[in-house]
C-alpha cells in the first residue's frame, strides 16, 4: 500500500518499556522508523529497546515531570534531528473504584499522567520540530473514555478527556500535524490484569471477536496510522477492542 513506511521518520513512544507501547514501538520499527521508547527508568527503557531492534533506543523519563520531558525531547532532537512521531502512550490507573471516591492525590495523578502529559509532549514536540516540519501525534485513549463503568471511573474521566484534547489539538496543529486517538479494549498486559487475569474466558465470550486484546493488535493499527497511508486523517478515535464496545465495553 502507498504511503505505509516510515523509513527515516524518528518517532517517540512514552510508556514503552513493555505492554502497549512496546508492541507499537516494534510495529513503528518493522516499517522503518528509528524508534525512542521512553519509561520511568534509563533501565527499562533500554532493555526494551534492545528487544525491539537496531534503530531502537530507550531514554529514562517520567511523562508528567516537564523538566524530563523537555529534556528527553532535547536529547532526541540533539542525537536523531527530527522528530516526526510522538505517541503519548504512558498510562496509569491508581484510583480504582467511583469518581466521587478518591482522594485530590490519587485524582490527580490519574490526570497528570493521562491527560496533561500528552498535551505537555505534543507541545514540545510542536516547538521542537513538528510545528515547522510536519508531524503526527497518536495518544492512547481507550474505551473506558467512551463509556462509564464501576470499577475505573477516575480513569475513564481521564481517558474522555484525552479524546476531547486529541480533537483539540487536531484542530490547533492542522494542516501540518495530525492528531489521533486510540481506543483499545481490555488487552493482555500488566496495567489491565484486574481486569483478565482471573476471569479472561469470561473475558474473552463476552468479544464478539472471541478473544482480549494483543498488544500487536494495537501497535499494527498504530503504525497506519502514524504512516502517509493515513495522511487524510486528523482528529478521530480509532476503536481497537475485538467488538467489546459493542456489548457495553464491560
Ligand atoms: N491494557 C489495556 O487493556 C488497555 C486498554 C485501553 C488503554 N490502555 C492504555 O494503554 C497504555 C499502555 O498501557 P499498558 O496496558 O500497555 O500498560 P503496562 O503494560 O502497564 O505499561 C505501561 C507503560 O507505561 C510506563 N509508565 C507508567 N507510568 C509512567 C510514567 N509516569 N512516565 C513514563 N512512563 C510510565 C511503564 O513503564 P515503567 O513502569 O517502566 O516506567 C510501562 O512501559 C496506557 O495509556 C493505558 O491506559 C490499556
Amino acid at each position: 500500500m502507498k504511503g505505509l513506511d516510515l523509513t527515516g521518520r524518528v518517532a517517540v513512544v512514552t510508556g514503552a518499556s513493555r505492554g502497549i507501547g512496546q508492541a507499537i514501538a516494534a510495529s513503528l520499527h518493522e516499517l522503518g522508523a528509528t524508534v525512542v521508547l521512553t519509561a520511568r527508568t534509563e533501565e527499562a527503557a533500554t532493555a526494551a529497546a534492545a528487544e525491539v531492534g537496531e534503530r531502537a533506543h530507550g531514554i529514562g523519563a517520567h511523562v508528567a515531570d516537564e523538566e524530563q520531558a523537555q529534556a528527553c525531547i532535547a536529547q532526541v532532537m540533539e542525537r536523531f534531528g527530527r522528530l516526526d512521531i510522538l505517541v503519548n502512550n504512558a498510562g496509569t490507573n491508581p484510583a480504582p473504584g467511583p469518581v466521587i471516591a478518591q482522594d485530590r492525590s490519587r485524582f490527580m495523578k490519574t490526570m497528570e499522567v493521562n491527560l496533561w502529559a500528552p498535551v505537555l509532549w505534543t507541545g514540545l514536540a510542536h516547538r521542537a520540530w513538528m510545528g515547522e516540519h510536519g508531524g503526527v501525534v497518536i495518544n492512547t485513549a481507550s474505551i473506558g473514555g467512551l463509556h462509564v463503568s464501576d470499577m475505573i471511573g477516575t480513569y475513564n474521566v481521564s481517558k474522555a478527556a484525552l479524546i476531547h484534547a486529541t480533537r483539540q489539538m487536531a484542530m490547533e496543529l492542522g494542516p501540518k500535524v495530525r492528531v489521533n486517538a486510540i481506543a483499545p479494549g481490555v488487552v493482555r498486559t500488566k496495567l489491565a490484569e484486574a481486569l483478565w487475569k482471573e476471569h479472561e474466558a469470561e473475558v474473552s465470550a463476552a468479544t464478539p471477536l472471541g478473544r482480549i486484546g494483543e498488544p500487536e493488535d494495537v501497535g499494527s493499527v498504530v503504525a497506519f496510522l502514524a504512516s502517509d497511508a493515513a495522511s487524510w486523517v486528523t482528529g478521530e478515535v480509532f476503536v481497537i477492542d475485538g467488538g467489546q464496545l459493542l456489548r457495553g465495553g464491560g
